[in-house]
């Protein structure tokens, strides 16, 4: 056979056998190509992460999602917006099938905000649009993330990883307000849905 002439591409090969030099070309190609995307994907994150704190939660706290409600920091009475001594506020929310916990929050301006999540359940997304919030909320551990709103705004979020039937149905909504309007707020006010 005259293997060497012409591509071996372009005719029909013997019993379907692909010439060994086709093989590492190919494979050589897709080695080069997969690495370009890895190479591209690590700058994508390291630019995000650099320039806008996009960062994964990366605090290791394993919590008993069977256990939640029935005491610790994520039983109901302590959920929602919490004011910390140095003046800035920790959310705590639940993700379960198919709801937050508690399904609104109100969370003041200017203020660095942390939010806590965990789910009692399977594992769901929170994620602020425009802003460098974006987590799994993974049972059996703690998400933590921080951020800082610069002005009032209304994010209505739905979970953004499927988690069953009413994934789609999933949502809560973080109300920003203006710092002196959350503070005149109660506790039963802000953990109201009503649209401001
Ligand atoms: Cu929770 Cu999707």
């Amino acid at each position: 056979m005259a293997e060497s002439s012409g591509n071996p591409l372009r005719r029909p090969l013997a019993d379907g056998i692909v010439p060994e030099e086709v093989v590492t070309r190919t494979e050589n190609r897709w080695v080069k190509i997969m690495a370009t995307m890895l190479a591209v994907m690590m700058v994508v994150i390291v630019v995000t992460g650099v320039a806008g704190a996009l960062h994964p939660s990366s605090n290791v706290e394993v919590i008993d999602p069977l256990t939640l409600h029935l005491g610790g920091e994520f039983v109901e009475s302590n959920l929602g917006t919490a004011i910390e001594p140095d003046g800035s506020a920790t959310v705590r929310l639940i993700g379960e099938q198919y709801d937050f916990v508690p399904h609104c929050v109100v969370v003041p301006a200017d203020t660095p905000v942390k939010f806590r999540l965990t789910s009692a359940d399977v594992v769901h997304g929170f994620l602020l649009p425009d802003t460098n919030i974006n987590t799994m909320v993974v049972p059996g551990f703690v998400a933590e993330v921080r951020t800082s709103f610069d002005q009032p705004s209304e994010y209505e979020m739905p979970c953004h990883e499927f988690c069953g039937l009413g994934h789609h149905a999933m949502w809560t909504r973080v109300s920003v307000v203006p710092k002196d309007q959350f503070t005149a707020q109660g506790p039963l006010e802000r953990k109201r849905c009503a649209k401001q």
